[in-house]
């Protein structure tokens, strides 16, 4: 059995059916027609523990409604998510003790509160044993240079400053799968550079499975060792592990940059 399984997943929206003119806006306002849109179309994958995934695909391809049903925020329109034995979407406080998530620039921390009262708060949550914390917060410290950072209310911090504290309370009570939906997005060369370092050594560490998703082509070069390619709602290629194939990273570069331009290449 695999850590995550994903089977014949799909997931369909239910939007307010556009009408033309003026009369048309009124109309929906009053009676508004729904339709249906499939942002996923009966998707498969499994992936094992350790493994770091790079989940890509253009805008809108269903990149993020993925990682929300795995994540346990949304329940799936059909097909199955197990998930270290449980169903994402039934038991989500169980699936949230064995997880951590970051959504792009949204954040998890308490925006009046200095970092460290958020890193405490959620040592609380997860009932994280004291030693451990405090073997954690140094590591982090050091790995994502949060040294000047921690005294600091969230809601003074640079982006990139934020993006690195919510880095590391997402992985704070080890978490043994990570989602990570843009966490690069916006970011200066350096700290993308920091956290691509960060996530590879906790991987290599503790094992951590990691899906991330990404439009930096650099992001995917430095830190997956698989990716999965999703066009439109659906998987168009699932690479496996990388190195398996000897892809050189030119080849891969040409294959995303096709993508990129919405050719199909399977
Ligand atoms: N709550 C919603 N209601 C209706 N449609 C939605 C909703 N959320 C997403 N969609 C639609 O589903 C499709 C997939 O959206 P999703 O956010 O999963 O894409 P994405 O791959 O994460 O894109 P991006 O790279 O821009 O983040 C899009 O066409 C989007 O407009
Ligand atoms: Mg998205």
């Amino acid at each position: 059995m695999s850590l995550i399984e994903v089977k014949n997943l799909t997931k369909t929206y239910k939007i307010i059916k556009k009408e033309d003119g003026l009369m048309g806006y009124f109309k929906n306002l009053i009676r508004p027609k729904y339709e249906e849109f499939k942002a996923v179309k009966n998707i498969n994958f499994n992936i094992e523990e350790g493994e770091l995934v790079g989940y890509i695909g253009e805008n809108g391809a269903g990149k993020s409604t993925t990682i929300k049903m795995l994540t346990g925020l949304l329940t799936p329109t059909s097909g199955e998510i197990i998930i270290d034995g449980i169903i994402p979407y039934e038991k989500r406080i169980e699936n949230n003790k064995k997880i951590g998530a970051v959504f792009g620039q949204k954040t998890q921390l308490w925006w009046d509160l200095p970092v460290i009262e958020s890193f405490r708060l959620i040592k609380k949550m997860y009932k994280i044993p004291e030693g451990e914390y405090r073997k954690n917060l140094k590591n982090f410290t050091e790995l994502l240079q949060l040294e000047d950072l921690l005294e600091k209310q969230v809601k003074n911090l640079s982006l990139g400053q934020k993006m690195r504290c919510e880095i590391a309370a997402t992985f704070l009570h080890i978490p043994k799968i990570v989602y990570l939906d843009e966490p690069t997005i916006g970011l200066d060369v350096l700290v993308k550079e920091n956290i691509r370092k960060f996530i590879k050594d906790i991987n290599k560490e503790k094992k951590t499975t990691v899906i991330l998703t990404t439009h930096d082509l650099k992001d995917i070069e430095d830190v997956c060792d698989r990716i999965i390619l999703l066009d439109k709602g659906q998987i168009i290629y699932d690479y496996g592990k990388i190195e398996d194939i000897h892809m050189k990273e030119a080849e891969l570069e040409d294959i995303l940059k096709e993508i990129y331009r919405g050719a199909k290449i399977c």
